[in-house]
């Protein structure tokens, strides 16, 4: 396992759409044990192919609790369903935080890590999150939906301020 380096804003490889794993394989396994390690080291919750430099559908979420890490392989959304206003950011985009409208449930179809068909239903933010990742699959950045005027940089020392 390794961490792999987060690619930030201004890196045109964001702004790429990732094409499709064709077979989900030890090396497809290993890529996502990386990512699930990369993820932990930043303690975020979720981080997509582009954000580690590579063009594949490949997301991982993981919100801490007992579902544990979820790995995806080119998830799809089938269905969603309402719209929640949440806060967001994402490692791609240090320190920046911002509110946006995400669908507030949504149905994704994926292949796990062995590329075995998987459905998992998502609501709040497990709903955000997996909302959030499959746009990063097609260059789409949180920072394209930001209601207007709600984007906040938030450091460490600005932080003990408030
Ligand atoms: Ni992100």
């Amino acid at each position: 396992m390794a961490i792999r380096i987060v690619r930030e804003n201004g890196d045109e490889i964001l702004r790429k759409r990732s094409r499709e794993v064709e077979v989900v394989d030890e090396k497809i396994k290993q890529i996502l044990a990386d990512m699930v390690e990369t993820l932990h080291s930043y303690n975020g919750v979720g981080l997509a192919g582009p954000q580690i430099g590579l063009l594949k559908r490949l997301v991982v979420i993981d919100l801490y609790d007992e579902k544990g890490p979820i790995k995806l392989v080119n998830p799809k959304i089938v269905k969603q369903k309402g719209e929640q206003e949440v806060e967001e950011g994402c490692l791609s985009f240090p320190n920046q935080f911002a509110k946006i409208i995400r669908p507030a449930e949504v149905i994704i179809e994926a292949l796990d890590e062995n590329g075995k068909k998987i459905k998992i239903k998502g609501e709040g933010l497990l709903a955000q999150a997996i909302s959030h990742e499959l746009d990063h699959l097609d260059g789409v950045l949180f920072v394209d939906k930001i209601i207007p005027g709600t984007l906040e940089y938030v450091t460490p020392e600005n932080e003990k301020q408030k």
